[in-house]
């Protein structure tokens, strides 16, 4: 049975079509701003989804709210599925006084949650603070599926070694090449970045990431590879966190730009829902 919070609201239809059940909900807010949830039914097992973006802060509570409603109704066994986990990218202290905030964040889900599912967790190595079972789902199939026609005899690329990984993910699927981009001393002077030991001139590129933020990492990316001669450059990222003008800054730059609705936004293209009924 399933739980949707407002935060994933945007996923319900889907889940619904695809043979999910739910369990109803009334979320609102008080007249001074606080929020109230009720949960309408109960169920022994209950998935939650919820996805924690813009507002974060009111996304992550109401996943708190949920869970305290549902064990009071006696449920018995709770599974967190996040999309998009808020505050993923504060996982050190950079300096001295700051907290681990995604630590915080993932021992709170855990008063009331016993399992926890995130769809490609900035770090996975994060997932050690969450004391339950904790996944770090891969959007790779879905965004294989939604990219491999147009890709054709294509590669599939990284924008930095970090993402080596979602670049191998992906391009398994398809059977096709995979790299990362890496900057290079060439000269005391000079640095050049480039992808790692592949050839992209002539041939259809897809660029896979976690996250586009201001969408400089793409489009920087992208304009190398036109130079280098690459057909067409597509982008799938799992987090459309677009900042101002960024959707339009990284269409410009690039064949097809999709993310999945992890997030809802204009460009959310890819579907997660199919994983999430997978779980
Ligand atoms: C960095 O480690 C992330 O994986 C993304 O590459 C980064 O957050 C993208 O940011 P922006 O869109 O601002 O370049």
């Amino acid at each position: 049975m399933f739980v949707v919070g407002s935060g994933a609201r945007h996923l319900e239809d889907e889940l619904r079509r695809l043979g999910g059940e739910l369990l109803g909900t009334e979320i609102r807010k008080f007249p001074d701003g606080e929020k109230y949830v009720r949960i309408l039914g109960s169920a022994d097992e209950v998935t939650v989804v919820q996805s924690t973006f813009r507002p974060q802060d009111e996304h992550l509570l109401e996943l708190l709210l949920i869970g305290d409603a549902l064990r009071e109704r006696g449920a018995r066994k709770l599974r967190a599925v996040v999309p998009y986990l808020a505050y993923s990218r504060q996982d050190r202290v950079t300096k001295d006084g700051e907290p681990v905030s995604v630590r915080a964040v993932m021992r709170a889900i855990d008063l009331y949650y016993d399992e926890l599912y995130v769809f490609d967790l900035h770090n996975p190595g994060t997932l050690k603070f969450f004391p339950g079972k904790a996944v770090n789902v891969s959007p790779a199939r879905a965004i294989a599926d939604y990219f491999g026609d147009k890709l054709g005899e294509g590669v599939v690329l990284a924008p930095d070694r970090g993402a080596r990984e979602r670049a191998r993910a992906v391009a398994e699927k398809l059977g096709l090449e995979y790299s990362h981009f890496e900057k290079k001393r060439v000269s005391p002077t000079e640095v050049q970045i480039r992808p790692v030991d592949i050839d992209v001139g002539g041939k259809n590129v897809l660029i896979v990431d976690d996250i586009i933020s201001t969408g400089g990492t793409m489009v920087k990316a992208a304009n190398l590879l036109r130079k280098m001669g690459a057909g067409k450059v597509f982008v799938a990222v799992t987090h459309g966190v677009f900042a101002e003008g960024a959707i339009e800054r990284v269409s410009k730059a690039v064949d097809e730009l999709a993310v999945t609705n992890t997030i809802p936004t204009p460009v959310s293209r890819i579907s997660i829902v199919p994983d999430i009924l997978g779980l």
